[in-house]
């Protein structure tokens, strides 16, 4: 299955106000367990982050929402070494969200990466111990280029991941109405 009932969920760009709310996502257990970084960011380096984000290119940062409830974020980056692949960081920060909150961000992610960044291609990777994040991007369509090992604290025992991969083809070929708008300000 690789289409989504996303009516009612939107993507917003971030907005100042959002710090305190990404900062509490982002320290949360249920987030840091399934970061390649757990430590909890201290509240200073969060600062000195959103002082910055706030001022790049606004495309790379969204806010999921659900009616008037913020409920998520997702932000993306281009692929080291390769030109067209894009890739993305997300997660559903709270944790009493409606059913379907994170496939519907997956979904309005991949769109916005398509059709609002113009990536080719969406690389992704996750624990494989992560078994919400490998079923979402099993529902969303990515296949698997491969895996590897981290080691995410110091000491610390390697750990696999598994590296996702969704084309901008096989997307266009999977989802029908491929070519709306994902998010509420584009
Ligand atoms: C990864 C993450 C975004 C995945 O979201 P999610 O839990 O799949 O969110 P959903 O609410 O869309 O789906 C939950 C389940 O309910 C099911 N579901 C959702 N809406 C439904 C509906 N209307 N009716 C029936 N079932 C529904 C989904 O199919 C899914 O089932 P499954 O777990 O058996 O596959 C979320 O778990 C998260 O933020 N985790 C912490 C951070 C993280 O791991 N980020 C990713 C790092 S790679």
């Amino acid at each position: 299955m690789t289409s989504f009932e996303t009516k009612d969920f939107v993507l917003r760009a971030l907005l100042p106000a959002d710090k305190d709310t990404i900062l509490r996502w982002r320290n949360s257990d249920f987030v840091r367990e399934h970061m390649f970084t757990p430590d909890p960011i201290a509240p200073s380096n969060h600062e000195r982050w959103f002082a910055r984000v706030l001022t790049a290119d606004q495309r790379l940062y969204r806010v999921l929402t659900y009616g008037d409830r913020d409920l998520g974020f997702v932000s993306f980056a281009r692929a080291e070494d390769s030109g067209g692949a894009w890739t993305w960081g997300l997660y559903v920060g709270e944790l009493d969200a409606p059913r379907g909150s994170g496939s519907a961000l997956g979904a309005l992610a991949l769109r916005h990466a398509f059709n609002e960044l113009a990536a080719d291609e969406v690389v992704s990777e996750a624990m494989a111990k992560n078994d919400r994040a490998i079923r979402l991007y099993d529902r969303l369509g990515f296949r698997r280029a491969g895996m590897r090992f981290i080691t995410r604290t110091t000491p610390g025992t390697p750990e696999e991941v598994i590296i996702f991969f969704r084309s901008r083809a096989a997307w266009l070929a999977d989802v029908p109405d491929a070519g709306g708008y994902a998010s509420a300000d584009d």
